[in-house]
């Protein structure tokens, strides 16, 4: 059948070079894609922020599933602009479920009434009353636009003078538009973090290989967030007894209150977690796949990604889990037993403004344990150039982290541009 990849990142990249492989499938599609997807689909052109126009190339394209990566679209309801009868298929879940990424003021009130682990948080949409509120709290407090802002609309913040700037500048000055008119003020958490994905059929789930991010620019986490600068799987902090913990205090409890307020979950369900002293607490949900994280997460993924994806959409994990004895969170069993690394090349700059069109040289051919997803790339007259803030993702995979870093650093040695910028620490490297 043929599928196609909505976005143009890393992550879509991976997401088109997982499904290229699928035995279900003979042509892949990425819109817009990058300079690196057309080495496993085609680039398409395609107004992807109109839902209507993305069904109707998959209508006169004889699409069998369109997968959607960027939360944008789905935040925009292009899930629902599918049709109902199944023959032209989408993964993803509907704009009323993914306001648990575009909405953090609904996504916390969902989990206050499951009962799930998160940080303490009040909501506001005045920001006199804000401005009150992060004065009188003592210590560290993080302060959140609750619309979506791409990655950038989280403040940690140290002083209730700190937490007063963030609250100013989402609220008043309007630094994430309509998305900061209403905010929430967490408390803030302490511990490591980690990110667990699962593929949701709206009642039953199977946890993804625990991934870990680093989303500091800097090294020794420094510096402001980006969306991701480097990422590995499995996350050694994430064990066999969290993961459960996970499935059973996460994932279970929000399935089962999504389901009832008639807003099932289908998709990919990502749970950012901090592992505190008082047990995994959830940070955000997102309503996809992570970027980096899947990177990370598809080489070691060893069952067919399009299978799982027609499970969910189909409302047939839970009978395929129930066939193979599988639970939710045993994740070993559907994964390879490697370590996967993948390292961000990123431009000069990022995450603030930078440079693009600088000709990049030295990427390594594809081999079983090393592979370079292109995330702001482009094909200029037969060569690369840089077309983003995140321009390549090199994916190392071995039987240990050590060496899948190792891979990992040496080919991003390697790959030169100029401006290029990266972490040497991912995943604890010491070189
Ligand atoms: P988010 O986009 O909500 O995941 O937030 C981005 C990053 O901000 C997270 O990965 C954490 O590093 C940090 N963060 C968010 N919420 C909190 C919190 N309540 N306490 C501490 N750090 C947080
Ligand atoms: N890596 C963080 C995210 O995808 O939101």
């Amino acid at each position: 059948v043929k599928v196609l990849v909505i976005g143009g990142g890393g992550r879509e990249h991976a997401l088109a070079w997982k499904i290229r492989k699928s035995q279900h499938v003979n042509w892949v599609g990425c819109a817009p894609g990058n300079g690196g997807t057309d080495s496993v689909a085609e680039n398409i052109q395609l107004d992807t922020s109109n839902p209507e126009a993305v069904v109707q190339y998959a209508v006169d394209n004889d699409i069998a599933l369109t997968v959607i990566g960027p939360e944008a679209p789905l935040a925009a309801g292009i899930v629902d602009a599918f049709p109902r009868d199944k023959s032209h298929m989408v993964f993803g879940p509907t704009a009323a479920a993914a306001r648990l990424e575009s909405s953090k003021r609904w996504s916390k009130e969902v989990m206050a009434s499951a009962g799930v682990p998160t940080a303490g948080w009040r909501g506001f949409t005045d920001a006199d009353e804000a401005l009150q509120y992060v004065r009188t709290r003592p210590g560290g407090s993080v302060v959140k636009a609750s619309g979506l802002a791409a990655g950038k609309g989280v403040y940690v913040c140290d002083s209730p003078a700190e937490a007063e700037e963030a609250v100013k500048s989402i609220m008043i000055e309007g630094a994430h538009g309509s998305s900061g008119n209403e905010i929430i003020v967490e408390e803030r958490l302490e511990g490591t973090e980690a990110s667990l994905l699962a593929i949701c059929d709206g009642k039953d789930f199977v946890i993804l290989v625990p991934a870990r991010d680093h989303k500091r620019v800097g090294e020794g986490d420094t510096g402001p967030n980006t969306g991701g600068m480097g990422a590995i799987a499995p996350n050694s902090e994430m064990t066999d007894e969290l993961v459960q913990q996970c499935a059973d205090t996460i994932f279970t409890p929000m399935l089962r209150m999504l389901q009832e307020d008639g807003t099932p979950y289908k998709g990919v369900l990502y749970a950012g977690i901090m592992l505190t002293q008082d047990g995994p607490k959830v940070l955000e949900f997102n309503v996809r796949f992570g970027d980096p994280e899947t990177q990370v997460v598809l080489p070691l993924l060893n069952v067919d990604l399009i299978d799982l994806m027609l499970l969910a959409i189909n409302e047939r994990l839970g009978e395929f889990m129930g066939n193979i004895g599988l639970q939710s969170h045993e994740w070993q069993r559907i994964h390879k037993p490697d370590h996967c690394a993948s390292v961000v090349l990123a431009s000069a700059g990022y995450p603030g403004s930078y440079e693009k069109g600088k000709a990049i040289s030295g990427l390594p051919n594809e081999t079983d344990n090393l592979v370079v997803f292109h995330a702001g790339t482009k094909r200029v007259d037969g060569g690369v150039v840089t077309s983003g803030g995140r321009v390549l993702n090199v994916t190392g995979l071995a039987a240990t982290q050590d060496e899948a870093l190792q891979t990992a650093y040496t080919a991003a040695d390697q790959i030169q541009f100029d401006g290029k910028m990266l972490r040497c620490d991912i995943g604890g490297f010491k070189g």
